[in-house]
């Protein structure tokens, strides 16, 4: 029998900075690691402001430096979403309380994450930074905890399954 897969959707605010920065990251470690299959990867934002976007082309360029190809298009996080998906990561307080308050059921709040939950190497991390209004050193720090988060969930969901445990 097929195994079903394990759904993950990143939010931030525009969805053009650091959410799809997240799926390109998230992407690129489970095909690194073969596991590709067993999972669908997505992004959305709070706002649809930036709706059908590529990324901002100052997350792009910071990304393809790593080796990141972001291509994305932005797109507002919809209630569906909160049924399709297991896991939906959100990046800073202001992402969390929108994604509780647009949550359609307490099932789909429980399914409600803080990426930075998942670092391991940047402790004193609480949220990954909105870096539109900054400079380079913005850009960088949102993949630096990208990276880092990213490997973390990969690694706990690869030990425990699709199941939050
Ligand atoms: P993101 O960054 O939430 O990481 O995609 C932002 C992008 C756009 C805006 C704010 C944050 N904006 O206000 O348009």
């Amino acid at each position: 029998m097929k195994q079903k897969k394990t759904r993950i959707l990143f939010v931030c605010l525009g969805n053009i900075c650091r959410s799809p920065a997240a799926e390109g990251v998230m992407k690129r470690l489970v095909e690194r690691e073969g596991v590709q299959e067993e999972f669908v990867i997505d992004s959305a934002g709070i706002i649809g402001y930036h709706q059908g976007e590529l990324p901002d082309p100052r997350m792009r360029s910071h990304a393809a430096r790593r080796g990141y190809l972001l291509i994305h298009r932005s797109r507002p996080v919809t209630s569906n979403d909160f049924l399709e998906f297991d896991w939906i990561i959100g990046m800073d307080d202001r992402n969390l309380d929108d994604l509780h308050r647009l949550a359609p059921t307490l099932e789909a709040e429980a399914k409600i994450c803080r990426m930075t939950d998942f670092c391991r190497h940047h402790p004193e991390a609480d949220h990954v930074p909105d870096p539109y209004y900054g400079g380079a050193a913005g850009f960088d720090l949102v993949l630096d905890l990208l990276e880092d988060g990213c490997q973390g969930l990969l690694d706990r969901l690869t030990r425990t399954g699709p199941d939050r445990g």
